[in-house]
């Protein structure tokens, strides 16, 4: 994302600090942390809460201060805390192009690192002392974690609508999204209607992430730097699926019932493949995929449309653009002619 390279070095100065922030607060006594530490800090991701709370803080006029980049870190940090949560409850062996820490270490230390991570998020929102900010981080820890419990029980009982999963997706993912741009738009002093216009923004483009990523699991490309294909393995219905079903309503039953018979404890074991195969080649069939991109179009034109009212400035064109590159992304990586 190249885009993204030239706002860092538009804001090189704050970008340092919210990285060295980030460093300096994970920084532990212990041997053991300070080691897996180095691990996440060696494959880290694309770091885009923090570059979205950054450009929403830049694109109210008023510059960058401290507390701006406090919120960008504490968005860098719960995020990799839930993403070791993630890969517990997901099992998953591959994270940003490396193994993960669960595979690597163990599931318990997967487990702890996270808690440690959110601790250090939550010292660090104390120092700002903004009782909305907190307000703001709280609600979403909360969401992160109601979002994966709803998203596991819908697994269980095979019956997701399109609400349930917008509302999985809202707790699990647009939910940070929101609190990382709109707390770092309080901290800059932004008014009531900017933030308004901001959070729209952040919900937006939240749950066009979270659709991409869903999208970008049908795909058979390891350039997305993690395994593909878990969602079906783990009996979750997600943006390709519920709009193939329902394109092809007909076929409804057998699908669900081919999806029942997913084994959650032997993923990628030959039962699964071959039922992995059948539904991808169903979701392909029925127009899965560009149904699915049709509402990625669709959020990423509500998320620019919620921001019409702020300043105009270069940071509000590249909040504008950055829904459209990924977008763009995901139109590279999906192979729709080999289930
Ligand atoms: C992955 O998020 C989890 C989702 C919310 C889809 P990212 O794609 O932002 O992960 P990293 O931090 O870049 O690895
Ligand atoms: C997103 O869900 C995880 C969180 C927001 C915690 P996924 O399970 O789809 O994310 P990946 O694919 O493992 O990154
Ligand atoms: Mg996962
Ligand atoms: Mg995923």
């Amino acid at each position: 994302m190249h885009l993204t390279e030239s706002i860092k070095n538009e804001i090189s100065a704050e970008w340092e600090s919210f990285e060295a922030l980030t460093v300096s607060t994970l920084h532990s006594g212990n041997e053991l942390l300070n080691t897996i530490n180095g691990y996440l800090f060696e494959h880290s991701g694309k770091k885009l809460r923090p570059l979205l709370a950054l450009c929403a803080a830049s694109s109210l006029g008023k510059g960058i201060n401290e507390d701006a980049v406090t919120c960008a870190a504490v968005s860098e940090i719960i995020h990799t805390a839930t993403l070791l949560h993630d890969d517990v409850v997901d099992e998953s062996d591959m994270r940003r192009g490396a193994a993960t820490v669960r595979s690597l270490f163990s599931q318990g230390a997967s487990v702890l690192m996270g808690d440690y991570w959110l601790s250090r998020a939550v010292s660090l929102l104390v120092k700002v002392g903004n009782m909305r900010i907190m307000e703001l981080f709280s609600g979403t820890i909360g969401d992160l974690a109601s979002g994966e419990i709803l998203q596991m029980d819908k697994a269980e009982k095979l019956d997701t609508t399109l609400e349930d999963y917008l509302e999985i997706i809202r707790c699990k993912t647009a939910s940070l999204f929101v609190s990382s741009i709109v707390s770092a738009a309080m901290a800059v002093g932004g008014g009531e209607r900017q933030l308004e216009a901001l959070r729209e923004y952040a919900f937006h483009l939240g749950l066009l992430f979270q659709m991409r990523d869903d999208i970008l699991d049908y795909s058979d490309s390891k350039t997305i730097g993690k395994d593909s294909d878990c969602d079906i393995a783990e009996r979750k219905i997600t943006i390709p699926l519920l709009c193939a079903l329902d394109n092809a309503l007909e076929e409804k039953g057998k699908i669900l019932t081919l999806l029942s018979g997913i084994d959650v404890t032997d993923a990628f074991g030959e039962k699964n493949r071959s039922i992995i195969k059948q539904i991808k080649s169903f979701v392909l069939e029925n127009g899965g995929i560009p149904s699915a991109q049709k509402k990625l179009e669709e959020l990423s034109d509500n998320a620019c449309k919620s921001i019409e009212i702020l300043p105009e400035n270069n940071f509000k064109g590249y909040l504008c653009a950055i829904p459209r590159i990924l977008i763009s992304e995901v139109c590279n990586y999906v192979l729709p002619n080999k289930p």
